[in-house]
Order: structure tokens, then sequence, then C-alpha cells
């Protein structure tokens, strides 16, 4: 539990802090009796250091598991052999992609924490091995899985220095300053997705998400033919500043990058990065803390709702959750922990404290007597799902509206979505039609000023109504021509005859 949980020790077993494997099976049941259903985590890119096969590989350089793993030899050069690493990787937590392992005198590679050595996927038994291990679990009756580092599964065979990149900025961290072509995206990878991909095909209705970073052109490879990720995780909305034209130009390139048949997807929140409604909300000049109208937190589920494709929304984000500052002596997560100059920026503990459930002790996370993994935010006795379950304003009531809306609209689910040029407002417009329905016209404010919009064009002399606004006291009503709307400001009109 060194990564919590992205340290696999045992495939095939649930860790006994969780509790059983029957207790999975118990949990899986009640979830598919309740019509939801259940993916797991797969991480195949490492195991732990404590996994049975590491600790045969690093028993002696001629164990037959040796090579299921990335053994070097130190660099040539003078001074302790632990001082010379095979070559400049680095990992995502700081710090040089290799240990030194003095028992046979090598190193073994890892981009993540020394306890995660990685796998080779060279070796004809790994990837066997692995997709043995998922289809234990489809056995099980599981959903499908998110892949966990899929695009990093690969590794330069030559084991190469990887060159600088050209655009790090002049104090980025020294993994910033490498340019990843030989430890990600590497030559063969989407064979080992095919692979993985296959196995899910031998079951009924299964899925695999992939988590990758990469810029769209690459990120949509793989989907392959069809024969890749259904979904390889669209991150976007999480890194690119929260502007309507950068977001409005994004939504188009990404459509216009998908393959024939590949279904979008948008995340925005996450284990990995600053909860949403941290960053729109200090970005913004004028929110007022708590206020029920022009909240951007509310303004980006919006977004997240209405896109076309899949969306990931992350635990408390429905209920407005900010980050948790921790001090640097309570964090647990080893970014933070191997970074402690950068602890605020890399460290990953402030998007994952307690769900705030309602206004007892540890807002109802854990019982009374127990002390919480990690802090709770200060606002957790207002900002909880008990306190806004019964505030019709609240913003839980206005997200499980928009899902409501999502649920019962063919032309939110799938129908086509066309972005409009924005004028210098700050707004981002766009619409959702299928054709024999209503479509509907979005309308999102990201900006903290008033916006007034001409909707002529966008209605092409329709009149529309406005069926929800993340800003309660606006209330339902007609819409023709020019709209005033007001700072953080989403709304969703509905046009009862398709636009064309
Ligand atoms: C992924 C996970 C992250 C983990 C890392 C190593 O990026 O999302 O939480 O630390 O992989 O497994």
């Amino acid at each position: 539990m060194r990564d919590f949980g992205y340290d696999v020790a045992d495939y095939r077993d649930v860790h006994p802090l969780f509790g059983t494997l029957d207790d999975f099976d118990r949990l899986l049941a009640e979830a598919h009796a309740r019509d939801l259903k259940v993916i797991l985590d797969l991480v195949p890119n490492h195991t732990s250091d404590e996994h049975a096969w590491f600790v045969e590989s690093r028993s002696s350089r001629d164990n037959p598991k040796r090579d299921y793993y990335l053994w070097r030899d130190p660099a040539p050069g003078d001074g302790p052999p632990e001082t010379r690493p095979p070559n400049n990787w680095q990992t995502h937590f700081g710090g040089d992609a290799w240990t030194y392992d003095a028992h046979t005198g090598q190193f073994y590679m890892h981009q993540f924490h020394r306890t995660q050595p990685e796998l080779n996927y060279r070796h004809p038994e790994v990837l066997p091995a692995m997709l043995d291990n998922m289809r234990f679990w489809l056995d099980r009756g599981v959903d499908g899985f998110r892949v966990d580092v899929i695009w990093l599964m690969l590794k330069d065979e030559q084991f190469r220095d990887e060159p600088p990149n050209p655009h790090a900025a002049a104090d980025a961290r020294p993994f910033d300053r490498i340019d990843h072509i030989y430890t990600a995206g590497v030559e063969g990878i989407h064979d080992i997705v095919r692979q993985m991909r296959a196995v899910l095909d031998e079951y009924d209705e299964r899925m695999m998400v992939g988590e990758i970073y990469l810029p769209v052109e690459q990120l949509v490879t793989y989907y392959g033919d069809g024969d890749e990720c259904h979904m390889p995780f669209n991150f976007q909305l999480i890194l690119l500043p929260w502007d309507a034209r950068v977001i409005g130009d994004y939504i188009r390139r990404y459509e216009a990058a998908l393959p024939p048949g590949g279904w979008p997807n948008w995340v925005l929140g996450n284990h990995d990065q600053h909860r949403i409604a941290t960053r729109v909300r200090k970005e913004t000049e004028f929110f007022p803390k708590n206020s029920a109208s022009g909240d951007p937190a509310r303004v980006a589920q919006m977004l997240l709702l209405t896109l076309r494709g899949t969306p990931t929304c992350y635990y408390g984000d429905e209920i407005g959750m900010e980050d948790v500052p921790i001090p640097f002596e309570q964090c647990m997560d080893p970014a933070a922990l191997q970074q402690p100059g950068l602890f605020e920026v890399w460290g990953r503990d402030p998007e994952r404290t307690p769900m705030q459930w309602d206004a007892s002790p540890h807002a109802g996370f854990t019982a009374p007597e127990a002390t919480p993994w990690l802090p709770l935010a200060d606002d957790y006795r207002q900002r909880n799902v008990a306190a806004q379950d019964g505030d019709p304003d609240s913003m839980l009531n206005f997200f499980r509206r928009l899902t409501a809306l999502r649920r019962a609209e063919p032309a939110l689910q799938r129908g086509i979505i066309e972005v409009f040029d924005v004028a210098a407002n700050g707004v981002l417009v766009y619409r959702r039609a299928v054709p024999d329905g209503d479509s509907f016209l979005v309308l999102l404010n990201l900006d903290d000023r008033p916006a007034t919009l001409d909707l002529q064009l966008a209605l092409d002399n329709r009149a529309a109504n406005v069926i929800l606004s993340t800003v309660a006291s606006r209330g339902e009503g007609l819409v023709a021509g020019a709209l005033v709307m007001a700072g953080n400001e989403g709304i969703i009109l509905r046009v009862s005859k398709a636009l064309d």
C-alpha cells in the first residue's frame, strides 16, 4: 500500500484492509442488482516489490523470473555502482527511475515508487499471465477495467537515454526536462493493447478504458480499429485553461480526430489531479464562497454532462468538494513525500480526502472512534450530501437535475455536437441534436463578467426555453434573440424542433 493499491502484491485477491474475495463477490452482486456496473482498476505496468514474481526475480540473476522485470547493469564509470544508474530515465514521483539492488548488483526499473518495479512485456510469459489475471476477474463478473498507465507498458528495447524536452520551463523538474520517447507510447504498445482487448471480447458487454496522457492525435490511436481501448481517457478538460475559446477549439479538434465509430469521453476529475471546484473557483475573482449562484463548479459539471460522450465524474465533485490543504507532515502520497519542495504542486492528497456524507464526526466516512486516513475539509459540516440533499437549490440537486435530463434526452446522450464560434465574451456555446427530437443549446459563461448573447443565429429565429441554469433564481422561460447571462452562469435551452 505504498501507492494505495497501485502496487499489487497479488492480482487475484483483495487486500485485507478492504475485505475478502467473498466481500467482493457480494459487492458485485449488490451493485448488479441495482443495475450498476463495476469496473476494476487493473495495474499491469508494475507490481509491488512484495509480489511473488518480484521476490523470485530479485533472488538471483539466473532465477527463471529474473527477466519478468527490467534489470540492468550500472552504467560504466567511476564511483560506487549504486551511483551509476543505467540511463537518464526519471520517475513521475521525482528521482531516478532505477533502484540498485545490492544482492545481485543490478538496477531494476520503475517509473513510479521504488516499491513498484515494472514488468517486462517483452518477456513471452508476462502478457499471457496478465491476461489470465484479467480473466480471473471477468469470470467473477466484473464489467471491465480502467487500465492504469496503459501507454507506458512497453519500454525502449535498447534502454536509450531520453532526449531533452525542448518545451521544458527553466525551473522544470528533471522528469519534465526530458522527452519521454523511450518510456511512453513505445512502438509495439498497440499490439499489447489489442491482446488485452481481445480478452474482453471473449466475454459479453465488457469494457476497457485506458489511462493515457497524450496529445489528442496520439491519444485517439488507442481506439485502434475498434480493437483497442473502448475509450482512451480524454483528460483535456483537466489540463486546458478554463477559457471558452480554448475549450471550444479543443472540442472540435477532438471530435475531428476521433476514428470512425470511436466513442468520445470526457474526464473532469480524478485521484491524481487537483479538484475542479478549487481550480475554477480560484480562477474566478468574484465567486462568493458557498453561494448558490454564479458557481463555476456548477458550470463545469454542466459542461461535463452535456458534451458528447461518456462523462467521468470524480467522487465529491457532485457536491462541489474542494482540495483540502494537507500539511507536509500529514501527506501520504509518495509523489508528495518524494518532492518535499513541490508537495503542494505534485502531491495528490488534497483531492483524496474522505467523502463528505454528513455533518457527523469524520463526515460519516468512518466510525467516530476511527481516524480517517487524511484530514477532512474544514467546511464538511456545511458541504455534505445530507445537507445538500434537503436543499432544492444545492449543487447536489443541480447535479441530479443534470443527470436526469441527460438520461431523458436522446440528443444529450447520442446527438451530434456543434460548437459555435464564440464572440470574445467568454461564453462557450454548442448545440446537441438528433434528427427527429428536441435539440439543446448549451451556453456556458466561463467568465466572471455578465455577458449578452445574440442567439438569433444559433436559434435560427426559433424561440427556445430555459430548462436549467446554474443560477437557481433564473427559473424557466422563453428566450428569443438576446439573452443576458450572469458571470459564471451556465444555461441549457430546449429548442423544440431540430434546428436544421
Ligand atoms: C496512475 C494512477 C496513479 C498511480 C500511478 C502508478 O497514474 O492513476 O494514482 O500513482 O498510475 O500506478
